[in-house]
This record gives C-alpha cells, sequence and structure tokens, in this order.
C-alpha cells in the first residue's frame, strides 16, 4: 500500500503519541489570505502514529516547523488513493477543524472544492517537486540543452528547404535521402546531415524493412510542420528572439532587454519598437501575441458581460481585437483602447474598419510615464496579457493609478496565462520560456507570472480579488476580477 508522491511535496516527521517518531506527506499550498496546510497518511510508510490520531498536535508541529499562525491556516487530511481494492482507500480530502473541548469535527470537501485548491495545476506542478530521472537519461537531455541552437536551426533548415514537407507528402512509404535531395533541390549531403540529426531527434523516423534507409515522418515532426501553436511558438522564437537570446546573460545582469539592439538602438522597449519591426518579425509577433489571448476572448466574454458594463477601458489594447469582440458582443458598449501612441493608430483604423469607429476611442498613453493618468468613468477595466509586460512593482504603481480612477461598482478584469495554473506541463514550460523574451527582448524585467504573486502585486494597490476563473480557453487562461478594497 504505497502512497504515490504526487500527494506531498515532503515527509514531515512529527512526535506521535508518547513522542514515538512519526512521518506524514506533507504539502502547503498558499493562496490570497489563506494557507493551506495538507497532511497525508503514509500508511506502511509510517512508523508510528497516523495523521488522524496525532491531530491537533501534528498540526501544531507543522506551524512552528513552518513559522505558520495556527490561526491562519486550512488543515486537511488527505486519505491518499493507493489503488486498493477497498473503497476505504479511495483519495478523499477532510478539512479538520479543532475545538479545545470537543473532538475535531471533519468535513470532506467536494470534487469542486478539491479542484479549486489544486486548481488546473495541480498536474504540472507536481514535476516540480520530483527528480526521480535516471542518470543516464539526464545527461541525455543535457547534451541536448548543449546543442539545441544548432537542433533549432536544423528545424528551421527542413522546414525552409521543404525536406520536411516532402518526406509528409509521400506518407509511410517516405523517401530516400537521394528522393529527398531530387524532390528539394538540396545537395544528398544537406539532407543527410540534417535529416540524420532529425533521426536524433525523433522528428524523422527510419522506415523498417529492406533496402535503402527510407525516411518517414515522426509525431514530433508532425508536430512541427501541422500544429499551429508550435508553429507561431516557433516563427516567433526565430524571428524575434533567436539573435538577441544570445545578449539573455547581459540582459539579465542590467535588467535591460539587451538583446532588443537586433532591432536597432532607439528602443527601451520593443513595445516602443512593434510599429517600425522588420515585417516578417512583425508578423510572428502579432501571430504569437495573438494566437494566446484570442483563443480565450470567447470564454472571457459571457464573465465580463455577465453584468454589462456600457464603458469599457481596455489597457494595452493593442490591434483592438477584444474592443471590437465587446462591441460585436453587445451593442450599447463603448470601449475606450489605452496603449502607446504607435499602437493606438493602428487600432484606430482597425476599429474604423471593422465599422465601430463610432463605439471605440483612443486614449494614446506610456502607462510608466510618471505624469500619465487614466480616464475616469469605466464600469469595467479590461487588461489582457498586458500585466506581463511589466515588473511587479510596476504592475502595483499602474494599477495604484487605476484605483485614483476608478469607483468601488468598477470590476477589473485580468486576462493573463499563469504557468502555475497550467494543465500541462508544456504549456507551463512554454510560458517559462517565454519570460525569457520578456528579459532579453521586451523589457528585461518583467515575466509570465504565478497566480499569488500576481494577484498579491495587483492587491497591493488597494484592489482584491472578487473571483478567479481558470482554464479559460485551451491555453489555461485566468481571468481574475478584482474591485477596489477601499
Ligand atoms: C502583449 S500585448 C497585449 C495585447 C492584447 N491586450 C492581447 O491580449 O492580445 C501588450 C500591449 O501592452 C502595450 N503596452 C506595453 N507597454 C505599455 C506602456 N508602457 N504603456 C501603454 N501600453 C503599453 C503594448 O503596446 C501592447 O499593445
Amino acid at each position: 500500500m504505497n502512497v504515490s508522491d504526487k500527494y506531498y511535496d515532503e515527509i514531515f516527521h512529527f512526535k506521535g503519541q508518547w513522542d514515538v517518531p512519526s512521518a506524514c506527506g506533507l504539502k502547503i499550498i498558499d493562496k490570497p489570505g489563506k494557507t493551506f496546510v495538507i497532511v497525508t497518511e503514509l500508511y506502511q510508510d509510517n512508523p508510528g502514529t497516523s495523521v488522524t490520531y496525532a491531530a491537533q498536535s501534528l498540526a501544531d508541529q507543522i506551524c512552528k516547523a513552518k513559522g505558520l499562525d495556527s490561526s491562519k491556516i486550512v488543515y486537511l487530511e488527505c486519505n491518499p488513493d493507493t489503488n486498493s481494492k477497498l473503497s476505504f482507500y479511495d483519495e478523499a480530502y477532510f478539512e479538520v477543524t479543532f475545538s479545545a473541548n470537543a473532538a475535531p469535527a471533519y468535513r470532506q470537501l467536494g470534487a469542486e472544492e478539491v479542484r479549486a485548491l489544486f486548481g488546473a495545476a495541480s498536474k504540472a506542478m507536481h514535476t516540480y517537486t520530483v527528480d526521480k530521472i535516471r542518470a543516464v537519461d539526464a545527461k541525455f537531455e543535457a547534451l541536448k540543452i548543449a546543442f539545441a541552437p544548432l537542433t533549432f536551426q536544423a528545424v528551421r533548415a527542413l522546414l525552409e528547404l521543404g525536406i520536411l514537407q516532402k518526406i509528409s507528402d509521400a506518407g509511410d512509404a517516405g523517401l530516400t535521402r537521394e528522393e529527398a535531395a531530387e524532390q528539394t533541390g538540396v545537395s544528398p549531403y544537406g539532407v543527410g546531415v540534417l535529416a540524420e540529426i532529425a533521426l536524433g531527434m525523433n522528428v524523422l523516423k527510419l522506415r523498417p524493412g529492406v533496402g535503402k534507409e527510407r525516411f518517414v515522418l515522426g509525431k514530433i515532426g508532425w508536430f512541427l510542420l501541422e500544429d499551429d501553436m508550435t508553429r507561431v511558438n516557433f516563427n516567433f522564437v526565430n524571428d524575434i528572439c533567436y539573435q538577441g537570446a544570445y545578449d539573455l546573460c547581459e540582459s539579465v545582469r542590467s535588467e535591460k532587454p539587451r538583446g532588443l539592439s537586433v532591432f536597432g538602438e532607439n528602443w527601451n522597449t520593443i513595445y516602443e519598437a512593434l510599429a517600425t519591426l522588420p515585417e516578417q518579425a512583425k508578423k510572428s509577433w502579432f501571430e504569437f501575441d495573438h494566437f494566446y489571448s484570442d483563443i480565450a476572448f470567447p470564454e472571457a466574454l459571457p464573465i465580463v458581460f455577465a453584468s454589462p458594463p456600457r464603458r469599457l477601458f481596455d489597457i494595452g489594447g493593442n490591434t483592438a481585437k477584444w474592443a471590437i469582440r465587446c462591441c460585436a458582443h453587445d451593442p450599447q458598449v463603448r470601449v475606450t483602447i489605452i496603449d502607446l501612441p504607435g499602437q493606438t493608430a493602428a487600432a484606430e483604423k482597425n476599429a474604423a474598419d471593422a465599422g465601430f469607429g463610432d463605439r471605440i476611442e483612443l486614449y494614446p498613453c506610456n502607462v510608466l510615464d510618471p505624469a500619465a493618468r487614466f480616464p475616469t468613468g469605466a464600469d469595467a477595466i479590461w487588461m489582457s496579457q498586458f500585466l506581463d509586460c511589466f515588473s511587479l512593482d510596476q504592475v502595483t504603481a499602474i494599477l495604484a493609478k487605476i484605483h485614483e480612477a476608478v469607483t468601488p461598482a468598477t470590476t477589473i478584469y485580468v486576462l493573463e496565462p499563469l504557468w502555475d495554473m497550467q494543465r500541462f506541463e508544456a504549456s507551463a514550460y512554454s510560458l517559462q520560456a517565454t519570460s525569457l523574451y520578456f528579459t532579453c527582448m521586451a523589457n528585461g524585467n518583467s515575466k509570465m507570472y504565478r497566480f499569488a504573486e500576481l494577484t498579491g502585486a495587483i492587491e497591493k494597490a488597494g484592489f482584491e480579488l472578487s473571483c478567479a476563473h481558470h482554464g479559460l480557453g485551451s491555453n489555461s487562461y485566468s481571468l481574475l476580477c478584482f474591485r477596489s478594497g477601499a
């Protein structure tokens, strides 16, 4: 009856009844305003008292060891699922309330409560707490990192030279090196080096059978060729980040986006440079930017319009995509886009082209300018993929300015992909990697945030989180709603 380590982040050793050495699984989850302490029974791996019998004493020992205020914790006991045929061992969480004069009270958490507690994140987050890779595999992973810039460019060459497409078109029959060379006009040598590393990366596979070696498309190759998310990220890395990434180290040292000099020396942040980027770079930037938030918009719209705002301010409104969607969704709403002058000019044109020129206003403004002030009169303020453009201190400063311009009736909506709220490890990885773009290319001081750090920076400016919707769209965006706390 082994207990899976997915239930806990550490083994906590405590003194059980009669001071018998005992052990339990422990996981501590910080949420705004509450700390959840989750103890898990380890059954055969616990030499002493079970968590249920240790009860209050165990809670006290954990609080003491972790520096927690016992009056501010929510104490939960977990019966882990041990794949036993006895239903008694099915996974269940109980909130335990202690009182001085009576036995502890147990309340089982419903499925919704458990989901809310762990968010969509638990699966991806679990991978960061265990290090179970075999040494031989760890070395292979390290070598993949050592060669990563070369293998990235090899995939780019396979795509740009049309080799991957031709091999895909050949289906199960595949192509020999010579056939691929003939069909693409690339030398057999060129096809050879690229196809061989593609085998190493599992992008291509060898067709089993006799005769000459034939290359067929592997599953990873299929994603590189056909998957929109992979394509958008790949082009973004190639056209925006690749060259500047060489200056990542210097960017970290200086907290300035040193790689941005690839596009000229005139810019402090990429946002000022956007309108003047080379066409291919601009295309890749906008495709990347829109790909993600656009997918969450349809699920966000009914939430925002559940109590329909008459005036909505879209800060960082960019090309007016959200503003146009709002106007199409609700004929009463008027939207003001607040963004840098380069962007508001493009947004104005897009709004007019969509037939909403009379309902979408522009307010050109650099929100970091100490003299900048926000207009008043908004029923709702919308910020989508905007706050990740700033450091946490800047987020608090921007929100403090917003606080001056709103009333307690104004709802602040923040749409962000939070990396600790992702369902899949691959999504969290993409966001962690996107942070590096902010460091070396965008501004040098922002990143993709975690739930608690972003919420904390906003609450510091005088707002309170009123609700949070996670898992919006196929990329698991979070829509956080705030109201003025004062
Ligand atoms: C990543 S884009 C998000 C665009 C859009 N809201 C979306 O969800 O796709 C960030 C936007 O913030 C704007 N922005 C960045 N820094 C700014 C600043 N200092 N003042 C005003 N707007 C800024 C950029 O111009 C850009 O339009």
